[in-house]
């Protein structure tokens, strides 16, 4: 008995324990090939490794192919200094790798830019090789990336002949992390950018994190919020930004930050922060030479002006343009970029809906050629659906970048499962008609509809200190799929769902057509439980977190819900026609006029642009009252279908990714119906109808109930 229990013990001791899946390998895990014949195959086709030149980038290369291709094929792939034998993977540019040159592929090589790579299955000096092959080390790396995810996701690798390249110029994650550590709107822990710590102690993590966005494609990071603090731009905070700058250099991912426009007055002693004060251009100028001393690849300056409280060159009767410009010149003699943000937001009196475009739109034209107007892809706030921003087709002599929220404000947080590829390729394939049909919102940001000569694409983070990063493994399919419809914005995202499960689960076919499914099919799910026919900010008030359609009075209207659902006896939504706020008549006119159509502006829209008696009859020949319960009902039901659907996935998935999505989803359900029952209850008070008898059964509690829930210490909300 004793002899058994020691080699019991024995066994477990000389057994590598099974990994850990804790989601902190995102979607770069690299486990074994479990496909015999397709394992075989690899080996065949690669058995080792070659990589050109000495930088720094170059050795993340070689590591990224060795840890990955170890991994992939189990077993060890050596790095060899010169073309030996058959199966070796070459990567390089014609100048770091003589193999690379000796292929010839100068012509194709013309066609993919600086970041862009071929692979080729090929044959040089007589040797059987496979070429990842670009014109710096960057493109290596993302052609080395993009080589490692053709094994991740089972395809064929012994007839390459790929050429791609990034599509947008600025891909850029924009951190809203303040410098005390804490996150705006972050769900998954603190900042990964230790502030105090930094520049003497640079965590491992930071690496990580680059490599992550270099495997995306993703080449600028903005570190600091957009709320922004003037102590980020002072000496000992830009050596720390310096620090930062060195780990992600070889990962091709550029430093940005934020400018606080006064800080000329708080940081540089001045009275005035007006762009057209002598004094005040001097200060950015000699402020920017300092930055781009210690950081010579900074990227530039993202800026929120005179919106939400924040200083900015209306202040002194200045414009956008002014302000922009300015810190423009500044930058302009370094190659830098200013991103200014159209979120607008001031009291106005007017629809909030129409004030991004009312103030930048007469201003096109006016900018400086290093200046990209940041547009939020709708006009009120990362709502769970919005129509595209008017601004995009409107401006064709500015540089106009797309702002994508990946961090889910708006939509439940860490814990409610909704992918938002779906979301983003709803507005990247809009249609604003502005040079006739087919002027989609991804060729307005991809320069090609209007010739841009700088084009940028903005995420707004999701990552923080939580082991996996997101604070929920499906959020990281969210910056998955931003960075790589920032790097080709004609992906599909079911193809990125496909190809994120692959990669971080398993390429078992039966899982991943199921969870693709689930994926897809999550984001209508949000929206119906939250603000289903156009329904809009109907979140409580301040954090954003569940239902507060009730929401009303305090400082401005347009931080309410009842200013935007405008519930009442005759019925429900936002009239922004021509007999309302003629919002619509910021779209060209064939958008204008559908959604000035209550016949065919659709049921997406349908509340956000009309005011629709309770007694509408919609498509479905339901009322509206009757549909808008049922939609808020098929919300519910789709969270518990995926519920259902991840239960019987437990045999998939390692256990403590399984257990955690499992109980998130729980949490789901559970806020889905709170959703549903609070704005149900509270939109009944005005249609005064009963509830048709559904799937979903009554309200659980009564609306006093659900009114007086007031949740504090929310996550992300303001410091
Ligand atoms: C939203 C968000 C704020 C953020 C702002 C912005 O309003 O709630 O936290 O500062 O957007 O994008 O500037």
């Amino acid at each position: 008995m004793r002899r058994l229990a020691l080699a019991l013990l024995l066994t477990v001791a000389s057994t590598p324990l099974a990994r850990a899946e804790d989601g902190y390998d995102l979607w770069l895990r690299y486990p074994r090939i479990d496909d015999a014949a397709l394992l075989r195959s690899y080996q065949a086709t690669v058995s080792s490794i070659l990589v050109g030149g000495q930088s720094a980038t170059s050795r993340i290369v070689a590591d990224e192919l060795t840890r990955g291709l170890t991994g992939l094929l189990g077993a060890n792939v050596p790095v060899s200094r010169d073309l030996a034998r058959d199966g070796t993977l070459v990567a390089g540019t014609p100048a770091s790798s003589s193999v690379i040159a000796d292929a010839a592929l100068g012509a194709e090589l013309r066609t993919i830019g600086d970041e862009g790579y071929l692979i080729r299955s090929s044959r040089v000096r007589g040797t059987r090789v496979t070429l990842i092959a670009a014109n710096s080390d960057v493109g290596v790396l993302h052609g080395a990336f993009h080589f490692l995810r053709l094994l991740q996701t089972h395809q064929r690798i012994d007839a390459l002949s790929v050429a791609d390249y990034p599509r947008i110029q600025h891909r850029i994650l924009d951190h809203w992390d303040n410098l005390d550590g804490s996150v705006e709107r972050g769900y998954a822990g603190r900042s990964l950018w230790d502030w105090f710590k930094l520049p003497d102690y640079e965590s491992p993590r930071l690496a990580d994190y680059a490599r992550a966005n270099a495997s995306l494609g993703i080449n600028g990071t903005v570190l600091t919020n957009v709320n922004a603090n003037a102590t980020s731009l002072t000496p000992p905070y830009l050596v720390k930004v310096a620090a930062l700058a060195d780990v992600f250099r070889p990962y091709g991912l550029r430093v940005y930050l934020t400018a606080r426009f006064s800080a000329p007055i708080e940081i540089g002693g001045l009275k005035t922060a007006d762009p057209l004060d002598a004094q005040v251009r001097a200060w950015w100028h000699a402020k920017t030479d300092e930055i781009y001393r210690l950081i010579p690849d900074f990227g530039g300056f993202l800026v929120k002006a005179n919106s939400e409280g924040q200083p900015g060159p209306q202040d002194y009767h200045r414009t956008h343009a002014d302000g922009a410009n300015m810190l423009a010149d500044a930058v302009a003699p370094h190659g830098g970029i200013v991103m200014w943000r159209a979120f607008v937001y001031s009291e106005t009196g007017n629809d909030r809906h129409k004030q991004a475009y009312t103030e930048f739109q007469p201003l096109d034209g006016a900018f400086r050629p290093n200046v990209l107007l940041q547009v939020k892809n709708g006009a009120i706030d990362f709502q769970p659906r919005e129509p595209f921003h008017p601004l995009f087709g409107a401006m064709p002599r500015t540089p106009l970048m797309l702002e994508l929220q990946i961090t889910k404000e708006y939509l439940g947080f860490a814990t409610h499962l909704v992918y938002l590829a779906p979301l983003f390729e709803e507005v990247l394939r809009a249609d604003t008609y502005a040079k006739g049909e087919g002027s989609l919102v991804s060729k307005v940001i991809d320069g090609s509809l209007h010739g841009y000569t700088q084009t940028g694409i903005a995420g707004v983070a999701n990552t923080g200190t939580d082991r996996n990063w997101c604070g929920s493994v499906f959020a990281c399919a969210n910056w998955h799929a931003f960075g790589r419809l920032a790097w080709n914005p004609t992906l599909s995202s079911a193809d990125l769902a496909d190809e994120w499960l692959r990669m971080t689960f398993t390429n078992n076919a039966a899982f991943v057509a199921t969870v693709k499914q689930m994926m897809l099919s999550s984001r209508q799910a949000a929206v119906d439980y939250m603000t289903p026919l156009g329904l809009h900010h109907q979140m409580a008030r301040g954090h954003h977190y569940g239902p507060g359609p009730w929401v009303a009075g305090g400082a401005r209207a347009d931080q309410t819900s009842v200013y935007y659902n405008r519930a009442d006896a005759l019925g429900l939504g936002f009239d922004r026609t021509e007999t309302g706020t003629n919002a619509v008549s910021q779209y060209a006119a064939p958008v204008r006029d559908r959604f000035a159509s209550l016949d065919r502006v659709g049921e997406d829209y349908l509340l956000w642009f009309h005011h629709v008696p309770w007694t509408y009859k919609m498509a479905s020949g339901q009322s509206l009252w009757n549909e808008l319960t049922a939609r808020y009902c098929r919300g519910v039901e789709s969270v518990r279908g995926m519920e259902g659907v991840w239960r019987g996935l437990e045999p998939f998935v390692d256990a403590e990714r399984f257990d955690e999505t499992r109980s998130f989803l729980a949490i789901q359900e559970k806020e889905a119906r709170w959703w549903r029952d609070a704005s149900i209850l509270y939109f009944q008070t005005f249609s005064k109808q009963p509830i048709a008898p559904d799937a979903c059964g009554p309200p659980a509690d009564t609306l006093e109930h659900f009114m007086s829930i007031n949740l504090r210490y929310v996550p992300g909300t303001n410091p």
